[in-house]
This record gives C-alpha cells, structure tokens and sequence, in this order.
C-alpha cells in the first residue's frame, strides 16, 4: 500500500448551488475541504482516455477485475462512450497520471431517462484509502443532479457496501439489476 493521500484535494465547484432542491442535493455531495498540503489532484472529466489509461486497465486486471478493460472496449467500439444527455466519464489525474476513473450513465437497466447509473469505479491500488473513490463519486453525484433524479448502481463485494453507503447510498432489497441507490 502506498501512501495515504490524505484529504481528497480537488474541488468540485456547484453551480446553481442556491437553495432549491437541486442545490440542496448538489451540496451534499460536493467535494470540500481542500487539503492545501495534500498532492495536487485534479478531476477531470475524460473526452478520450489518455495514455496512461493502460496502467489502470492492467492493475484492474491484476486484481481479477474486468470492468475496466470492458469500459475500453465499449469505449473504442463506441458502444459507450458516457456521452448521452447527463452522461459522463471523469478521471482523477496526479501529475498527468491517471490514477482513479469512474463513470455516469443512464440506467441500461431501466426505461425510465430520469434514473442515472454509477459504473467502472476503479481506484489504483497504491492510492486507495485516501479519499480518491469518495471524492470522485462525490463529483459524479454533484454533475448528476441536473439530469437525473435517482442514481443506482451494483457493488461488487460487502467492503465496497459500506463505501457507498458512508456516502448516502440506500441498500435496495432485492432488485437483481442494482444494490443501492441515492436517494432511495
Ligand atoms: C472501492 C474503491 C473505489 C474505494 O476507493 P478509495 O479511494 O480507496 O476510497 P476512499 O479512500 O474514499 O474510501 C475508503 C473506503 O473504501 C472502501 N474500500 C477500500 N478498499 C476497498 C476494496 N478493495 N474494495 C471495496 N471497498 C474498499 C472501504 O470502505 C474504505 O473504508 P475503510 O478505510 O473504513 O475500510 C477502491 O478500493 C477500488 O477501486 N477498489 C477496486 C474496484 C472496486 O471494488 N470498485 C467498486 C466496484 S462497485
């Protein structure tokens, strides 16, 4: 493991950040607290994925997941590339590395274009633990809100429940195509 990177040091800026209800659930998951001594993060919001894309995909690859590599392929096929209306693919970059991707799309599950989906959350290993996964998804929510009402998603193991869930994310009971959503 590697060094804990402290707080998550990038802001996420809210616009419309006033108070109607659209504001009120962007606050919540707006990333604050800057750490000025923290390394200098920055999230961006990923229009083709960049070089060092492959030294995630590989790491993912390593620890048995194949979410990554699916999201390059879907990608480079054109099958998905996070850009429906409400949809995007943002990465968290440290000196020009990518080191954290996650993405927003519509529901694939549902009909319904109001309901959002969290996917292919993946942190490179030596930078877990120190708020990277949070602040993105974090980022992800705060973009959410104009578009999409509800936003569901599908966690992998019982560590990654609690995760979501110290975020605000409700267990759903037993629907097969989602675990959680926000708000309920
Ligand atoms: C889950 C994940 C995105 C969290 O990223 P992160 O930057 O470490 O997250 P944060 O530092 O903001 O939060 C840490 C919390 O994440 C959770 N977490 C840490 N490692 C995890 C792991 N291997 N798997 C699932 N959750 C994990 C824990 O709840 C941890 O809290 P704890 O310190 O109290 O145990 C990251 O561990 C990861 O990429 N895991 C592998 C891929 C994955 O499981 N993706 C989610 C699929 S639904």
């Amino acid at each position: 493991m590697g060094r804990s990177l402290g707080r998550f040091a990038a802001c996420f800026t809210v616009e419309r950040a006033d108070a109607d209800e659209l504001g009120k659930r962007a606050i919540t998951f707006a990333v604050s607290d800057a750490d000025p001594g923290a390394p200098h993060l920055i999230i961006t919001r990923l229009t083709e994925l960049p070089r060092s894309f492959e030294r995630l995909a590989l790491a993912s690859e390593r620890e048995g997941f194949e979410f990554v590599r699916r999201l390059e392929l879907e990608w480079r096929s054109g099958s998905n590339r996070f850009d429906q209306p409400g949809e995007l693919l943002l990465g968290v970059l440290l000196g020009g590395e990518l080191e954290a991707i996650g993405g927003l799309n519509r529901d694939p599950y549902l009909s319904d274009p109001g309901v959002g989906r969290v996917r292919h959350l993946f942190v490179a290993p030596e930078r877990r633990n120190g708020g990277v996964g949070s602040g993105l998804v974090r980022a992800i929510m705060a973009a959410s809100f104009p578009h999409f009402r509800r936003v569901r998603l599908r966690t992998a193991n019982p560590r990654s429940n609690e995760f979501y869930e110290r975020l605000g994310f409700k267990k759903l009971a037993a629907d097969p195509t989602a675990t959680h959503a926000y708000p309920e």
